[in-house]
């Protein structure tokens, strides 16, 4: 796949607004916070490990971004307090808080000890409602810095894991639909009290993560793909695509979605037939139909 670097976005559309991404300095989360920035926004990123913030926010600020991190992590109520009045206290204002940590590893559910289970449901959900939670007074109409009419932006990163059932991911696929519900409801209740939008994106396997690295590491490849016909590697690009399109103006009327960005990937199904086989045998069942009704053997009639 090609890699696409150019953005079809104007380099404005985020002009004057400040973004705070958690898990904003690896992955998905950074790819996130260099197009935010790249179109506009001042950014704040929030991670647990200084290094790995310390080198995303020297990234950010070689492309111009004005961007500044800081340490904490999200299972920590008073780490998410302090980093979003950081911010607050940074830039002025907070527009746009995107909920990008996340935590995982493959388990079988029989292997998979409560803590194990409790620690992504801490990181994923709890650490998501949390972020929400303490920003909340900086998102809301007429906060400090914001004007009284309108409110700010919240995007949570979640998946497709729980659509259905997914093997060794009992964790995740827990935590990532109680992140859908949390963004429903507070799609309702902040949107109705506060003018806030609360959206969620739920990205397919995109190359080059963390993400993709622990679910399928090199060790296991690319088993299991046949079964998948959409199967399609995405870019961190993609979702960043997604981000920028919520929080520009074109998103303004989306408010409790979770937008599916996996090149159609959760509808996979073995193809059990082949196309051929299908236009022969459909014309006969008609035809047969129509003299008896289906199922029914003439002997019977
Ligand atoms: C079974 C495991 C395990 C493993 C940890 N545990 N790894 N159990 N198999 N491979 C269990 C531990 O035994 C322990 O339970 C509990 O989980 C907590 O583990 P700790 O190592 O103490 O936790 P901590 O140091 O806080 O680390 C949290 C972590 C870690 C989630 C385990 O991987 C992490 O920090 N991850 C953040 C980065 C990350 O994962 N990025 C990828 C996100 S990708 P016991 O009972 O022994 O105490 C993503 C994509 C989702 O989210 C959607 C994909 C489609």
């Amino acid at each position: 796949m090609v890699a696409s670097t150019e953005s079809p976005f104007k380099p404005d559309i985020l002009k004057g607004k400040v973004a705070l991404i958690t898990g904003g300095a690896s992955g998905i989360g950074f790819e996130i916070s260099t197009q935010l920035g790249k179109h506009g926004a001042s950014v704040a990123v929030m991670g647990r490990r200084k290094q790995v913030l310390q080198s995303a926010v020297s990234v950010l600020q070689s492309l111009s971004i004005p961007a500044v991190g800081f340490e904490g992590d999200v299972r920590k109520q008073e780490d998410a307090a302090r980093v979003v009045d950081l911010t607050f206290k940074h830039f002025g204002r907070i527009d746009i808080l995107v909920n990008a940590a996340a935590g995982n590893f493959l388990a079988a559910a029989e292997d998979l000890s409560p803590n194990g289970f409790r620690t992504v449901l801490d990181i994923d959900s709890v650490g998501t409602f949390t972020m929400c939670h303490e920003a909340l007074k900086y998102l809301k109409k007429g906060a400090p810095g914001r004007n009284s009419s309108s409110g700010g932006l919240i995007i949570n990163i979640s998946a497709t894991l729980h659509y259905g059932a997914s093997w060794y991911q009992i964790h995740v696929s827990a935590a990532k639909a109680a992140v859908d519900s949390t963004t429903r409801n507070l799609a309702l209740e902040w949107g109705t009290d506060y003018d806030i939008r609360v959206n969620g994106i739920a990205p397919g396997p995109i190359g080059e993560t963390p993400g993709m690295s622990k679910l399928a590491p090199e060790e296991i490849g690319s088993r299991g793909r046949d079964e998948m016909p959409l199967y399609k590697l995405g870019e961190k690009w993609d979702i960043a695509m997604a981000a920028l399109y919520l929080a520009s103006d074109a998103g303004k009327y989306i408010n409790g979605d979770t937008m599916v960005v996996d090149g159609g990937l959760w509808l996979s199904r073995p193809r059990y037939l082949p196309k051929e086989a299908v236009r022969q045998v459909s014309r006969e069942v008609e035809k047969r139909s129509r003299n008896e009704p289906i199922g029914v053997p003439k002997s019977k009639l």
